[in-house]
């Protein structure tokens, strides 16, 4: 049956009373920056989550496809994480010196990451990834990073930069992301175009100047299978003596085991990681060749870099991280059912829309997804247009009103606990939502 966004609008908001109290409650203590939906009638309150599902202060249920932005890859609440958490929490979780967990889970990483000859923990992606700029700007003695356009590392200054849209094609220039940024940083940062063979002459170009190529195993911004890239890019940083690094945090232990370093077979000279690896618990990690993560072996090393943090390697993180790695490592098929689900859902909906002449397209790498309001193909983020924010807007409050959970960022994943019903309902509830839209003719 169709409905018009304004009847949907309506419809959440009669069943999220209690939503609505919390969310007027909390406005003035709690500053936003809580992931929205787009354009709800108001902020969503969970309350617990289970599988794949999530459940909001109304007991309303919606299948999730944010799964903590990517990194519940077994689902929210599994037995055998939940089952980790409690047994450490019996014996203490904190204590600042160094337990027997960090050592397991590092095995861990260091057998399922092609580059993982040693590691090093923290506790969020962000930190990891200032780490690995650290890192590099200590072992080569440069100080230029090189990023991509559309790139999203992590919340540091040194990654809160953005293209300049005016800038060309070829040669991006950014712009800081928001107020607070040093302009001084600018300099230290350079900005290439992504899957563009420009970005190679670039890196040639600035070779002298630089330590370090970083790259997402995927763009999360454009998820699309980017191997070649990956590959040549790796070529041209050996060849021209730049570290290649790869920003693994959403990719490692999503797209495969090893991450996108297994399934686009390219091994990096440092590589960090999040997200999956901490079983839900915060985490970050970098990760890389021997040699250069010596510098991590304190500030007596030759070119001797700092790392710490209070709660860098704690037990609870590293025994939930344990549980979840090694679930996944002992259970390999679960890789081959996300992926061919993520291919499916991607597949069906975008035949929706090419049959229906519906403006919309779904891009996939495996199980993470990102659904783009716009015909024309996308290769990086310069060719993604400005936002169709009606039609998007009266998408989303369609899909959660009926029972999908689709992150603000629309950076969408699928995990272990969706189940082939679920991406039917998924399938389901994105093209009658889009076909919702159309009938009321927002698409223009
Ligand atoms: C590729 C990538 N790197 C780094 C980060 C930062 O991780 P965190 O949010 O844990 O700081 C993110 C976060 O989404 C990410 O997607």
């Amino acid at each position: 049956m169709t409905a018009t966004a304004a009847q949907a609008r309506a419809e959440l908001e009669a069943k999220t009373p209690k939503s609505r109290e919390i969310a007027g409650d909390r406005s003035e203590i709690l500053n936003s920056g809580l992931a929205a939906n787009l354009e709800m009638p108001h902020a969503i309150f969970i309350e617990r989550g289970d599988g794949s599902r999530v459940f909001d202060a109304d007991d309303n249920e919606y299948i999730d496809t944010s799964v903590g932005f990517g990194l519940h890859m077994l689902g929210h609440n599994h037995p055998l994480i939940n089952e980790a958490i409690k047994t450490r929490t019996d014996k203490g979780w904190m204590f600042g010196i160094h337990t027997t967990a960090q050592l397991g889970l590092a095995t861990l990483l260091h057998e399922a990451s092609p580059c993982a000859e040693r590691v090093v923990f923290c506790n969020t992606g962000s930190e990891a990834t200032m780490y690995a700029f650290r890192a590099a700007r200590g072992f080569t003695g440069r100080e230029k990073i090189a990023l991509f356009d559309g790139f999203y590392h992590g919340a540091h200054d040194y990654g809160m930069w953005m293209t300049d849209p005016s800038s060309p094609r070829s040669a991006p220039t950014k712009l800081p992301m928001g107020h607070g940024i040093p302009s001084a940083i600018d300099d230290l940062m350079l900005l290439l175009p992504y899957q563009d063979a420009s970005a190679f002459d670039l890196v040639r170009k600035h070779a002298d100047e630089l330590a370090m190529v970083f790259v997402e195993g995927v763009q999360s911004s454009n998820p699309q299978h980017c191997g070649e890239f990956l590959a040549e890019l790796a070529e041209v940083c050996k060849s021209c003596g730049v570290l290649f690094g790869l920003d693994e945090v959403i990719t490692g232990f999503r797209l495969a085991l090893g991450g996108a370093q297994e399934l686009f077979s390219v091994t990096p000279d440092i590589a960090t990681y999040g997200k999956v690896l901490g079983g839900g618990l915060p985490i970050g990690a970098v990760t890389g060749r021997a040699d250069l993560m010596n510098v991590f072996t304190g500030l007596a090393a030759e070119r001797g870099v700092f790392s710490g943090g209070t709660f860098s390697g704690n037990p609870l993180t590293m025994a939930a991280g344990q549980a979840a790695v090694g679930h996944l490592k002992d259970n390999p098929e679960i890789y081959n059912r996300c992926n061919s689900e993520g291919d499916r859902l991607a597949r069906s909906v975008n035949e929706f829309c090419s049959d229906r002449q519906i403006p919309v397209q779904v891009l996939n790498v495996g199980s993470m997804f990102h659904m783009f309001f716009q015909r024309q193909p996308i290769n990086s983020m310069r060719d993604v247009q400005g936002k169709n924010a009606e039609a998007e807007s009266a998408f989303y409050l369609h899909t959660l009103n009926s029972g999908v959970l689709v992150p603000g960022t629309q950076r969408a994943f699928l995990s272990a606990a969706h189940s082939t019903q679920d991406v039917d309902k998924l399938i389901d509830v994105f093209t009658d939502s889009l076909a919702d839209v159309a009938a009321e003719g927002l698409f223009g």
